[in-house]
């Protein structure tokens, strides 16, 4: 059984989708044992509780640092007994010592098609912004392993997500969870904790269903 830990930030929307498909009985041989959150008053943390799953806090506040936070969370997660990392909304990019410990057992969920509206400043809504500003037709979402470069990770999962006349980011961004986000990253996690993951250079080759 792997042990799963889901770091957050805000809202936890991805985080519920887990811990839905979890009580489902969807993420086969794997448990969320732990959600870590960067900001105190997530409500991420208020989801974990009502799942009783434990909710910790190291909070990017407290450090001056990207690399003296990953020294914190890294500390946290080996207390926590990590087998897999999942970044549910997790607003920092990670330093490569954190990446480099945790190579190919951190996963991450970007709401476009990478390397499409990715890398360093593109997150949440802006996301979205950025694909109405282009004018792209199609966007999605995108599982994939973190590696030390930002969004740049071989990819697990894909989902194309059509843009529709009159959308707001916000609007957007409601469907690309909707029909992509939630339903990707519980598959992407219980494909890992299956061991059915194989990553190859770039490629992630998945094993079928027995
Ligand atoms: C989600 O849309 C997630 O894909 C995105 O932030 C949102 C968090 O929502 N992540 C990124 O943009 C990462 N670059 P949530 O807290 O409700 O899951």
């Amino acid at each position: 059984m792997k042990n799963i830990v889901v770091l957050v930030s805000g809202g936890g929307t991805n985080l519920q989708a887990l811990l839905d498909a979890q009580a489902r009985g969807e993420i086969r041989n794997g448990k969320i044992t732990a959600v870590v959150s960067s900001t105190p008053g997530a409500f991420a943390l208020e989801r974990a509780k009502g799942a009783n799953v434990p909710g910790h806090v190291v909070n990017r506040k407290d450090y001056d640092s990207r690399e003296s936070f990953t020294e914190a969370l890294l500390g946290k997660l080996s207390e926590l007994n990590a087998d897999l990392i999942v970044l549910a909304g997790f607003l920092y990019i990670l330093s490569p010592a954190f990446v480099e410990r945790y190579e190919n057992r951190i996963i991450n969920i970007h709401p476009a098609l990478i390397p499409s509206f990715c890398g360093d400043g593109f997150y949440g809504l802006k996301v979205h912004e950025k694909a109405l500003e282009y004018g792209v037709k199609l966007t999605g979402a995108t599982v994939h392993f973190v590696s030390a470069e930002a969004d740049a990770g071989p990819i697990i999962l894909q989902k194309a997500v059509a843009i529709e006349e009159g959308d707001t980011a916000e609007i957007l961004q409601k469907r690309v969870m909707e029909q992509a986000e939630w339903k990707l990253l519980p598959e992407a996690v219980s494909l890992f904790c299956q061991g059915r993951l194989h990553v190859e250079g770039r490629i992630v080759r998945i094993d079928q269903a027995e």
